[in-house]
């Protein structure tokens, strides 16, 4: 299926961004890094790739509101659009020279989630998908997978790094989970994780205390390819949900299920 104008717009965006990324990945002893916080970089690579982004989305839609991790909340004129902008999703991956790393672009409308792109310089997948049009990988259909047995099931998730909270929360989820499912990965790049559920290379995700730009482009991939995805507790996300459970319908509730279950850890964080 050709790709419409708005995709065409997202898609010159992010194969510009990913043109700048793909100069600066390897040469990272020549980037500017700074730290955010403990465990938690930013490169002048996602600085760089950011900036295309917002120009090349700001001259094709004047107007459009932006979300963007580095350079924050951009209002517009336009109220009912806004574009929501991680431009580099995995920095530390980059930074370690490890190619699983990906931009994320998506849009919203009205405070619904309309469209979004996932691509991966390195690996050259582009993940895209617009509300009601189905989901793609490159010029491919994707759907989530059909497993519908936790005991088959692989399942991705995020683990806090260095001073991020929840770790102990996450441990004692883990746990649930570890012992109910076929196995877990961690790739890194949360956009990636929900692209790869989307195309059911995973069968399931979920990842607490995140930010919207992680997961925005994924929401729509992940829904397009008939996926699931609310927050663990089952409610509808929203630009201010943080929490996020995905997958297939059956895995889905299963998974809902089993975090249900774990009892809210109160410990102190690990330090
Ligand atoms: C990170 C990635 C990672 C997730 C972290 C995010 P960044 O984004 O999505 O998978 O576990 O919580 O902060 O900082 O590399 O854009
Ligand atoms: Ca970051
Ligand atoms: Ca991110
Ligand atoms: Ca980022």
């Amino acid at each position: 299926m050709p790709a419409s104008a708005l995709m065409n717009v997202m898609l010159a965006a992010a194969r510009k961004a990913a043109r700048s990324l793909s100069r600066d990945f390897g040469e990272v002893e020549h980037l500017q890094i700074s730290v955010k916080g403990p465990g938690n970089f930013v490169t002048a690579a996602d600085h760089k790739a950011e900036e295309i982004i917002y120009s090349e989305l700001s001259r094709a839609r004047p107007g459009y509101g932006f979300i963007m991790e580095e350079r924050g909340v951009v209002e517009g004129a336009d109220k009912s659009h806004c574009w929501i902008v991680d431009p580099l999703d995995g920095t530390t991956n980059f930074l370690h020279g490890n190619p699983l790393f990906s931009i994320s672009i998506g849009l919203v409308r009205e405070g619904e989630f309309v469209a979004g792109l996932i691509y991966m310089p390195i690996l050259n997948e582009t993940y895209t998908a617009e509300k009601g049009k189905g989901a793609f990988l490159n010029d491919r259909r994707i759907r989530v997978a059909a497993r519908s047995r936790l005991p088959e099931a692989m399942i991705a998730t995020g683990i806090p790094h260095l001073g991020r909270p929840g770790q102990k929360q996450f441990i004692a989820e883990l746990d649930a989970v570890m012992g109910t499912v076929a196995g877990i990965r961690r790739t890194g790049s949360a956009a990636l994780d929900l692209a790869w559920t989307a195309a059911g290379r995973f069968d399931g995700y979920w990842e607490n205390n995140i930010q919207i730009w992680d997961v925005a482009a994924g929401i729509v991939i992940l829904r397009e390819a008939g996926g699931f995805i609310t927050d663990p507790a089952g409610k509808q996300v929203t630009l201010e949900t943080r929490s996020f459970l995905a997958g297939n319908e059956a895995i889905h509730n299963d998974l809902k299920r089993i975090l249900k279950g774990v009892p809210a850890v109160s410990a102190p964080e690990i330090s």
